[in-house]
């Protein structure tokens, strides 16, 4: 686990603050008939007005600065021209900004103009399922107990947790020790240490758990075509407890 000092935490403050700040302008310009690639634009260039690099552009070859899913698409979507919002539709942007070699990592589920109270209710419970796992974590303590309370949210309302993608640990590299799993046993993974930073971050699927990779090795989608919500922050769990660095 990656301990961070003081100075390194007031890096970590800023690369989240920048990074929530590109939430709210996406939320702001989120509307029917924009397209995915005009809030990628718009993303990137904020994040770079701020000092910072975009996380994601050039990632293992990604070719963007945020993530956009659709509806069915769970994460990983690639912005594109053709892909163009229309009310109803729920879309997920995930977006990471890098200030000084320390990142940030968040992510919403935002809905486009009047969506069905089933779309409603699934962003909800996923914003819940981050709090009700972050309510669990304390110093000496497993992170098991936050990735069961996760599952147990999600599963008490009717929905699944998706098992091949996992929050991570984050500091000078966007992924760091450990995996954050959103399901598992309350007495497995590791203990945690003081002032540590990791993206949380639950992918809730509305029908089953089941999902594939699109051709383009990066577009993750629900095997059922049901739809996918997506709730992350960066947090640093201190002696004090919980804070977030994304909000
Ligand atoms: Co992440």
């Amino acid at each position: 686990m990656v301990v961070k000092n003081p100075a390194e935490l007031v890096l970590m403050k800023k690369a989240g603050e920048i990074t929530k700040k590109a939430l709210d302008l996406a939320k702001s310009l989120i509307k029917p008939n924009i397209s995915t690639l005009e809030l990628d634009k718009s993303l990137k260039e904020y994040i770079i007005k701020c000092g910072a690099t975009p996380s994601f552009l050039h990632y293992q070859g990604y070719p963007a600065s945020i993530c956009a899913s659709l509806n069915d698409v769970v994460v990983h979507g690639i912005p594109s021209k053709d892909v163009v919002l229309k009310e109803g539709d729920i879309i997920s942007i995930d977006v990471g900004a890098c200030y000084k070699g320390y990142h940030g990592d968040a992510a919403r589920t935002f809905p486009v103009g009047k969506i069905s109270p089933e779309k409603e209710r699934l962003i909800k419970v996923t914003e819940e399922c981050f709090f009700v796992g972050i309510e669990k974590l304390r110093v000496g303590g497993r992170l098991g107990e936050l990735s069961s309370a996760i599952q147990q949210h999600a599963e008490k309302n009717g929905y699944s947790v998706v098992r091949e993608l996992v929050g991570h640990g984050i500091g000078r590299q966007m992924h760091e020790y450990p995996s954050v799993p959103n399901y598992g046993h309350m007495d497995d993974g590791p203990k945690l240490a003081e002032n540590i930073c990791l993206a949380v971050e639950p992918m809730i699927n509305m029908g089953k758990k089941d999902i594939f990779m699109e051709r383009d090795g990066w577009t993750i989608r629900t095997k059922d075509g049901l739809p996918s919500a997506h709730y992350e922050n960066t947090i640093l769990l201190t002696k004090n407890g919980v804070e977030i660095l994304t909000i």
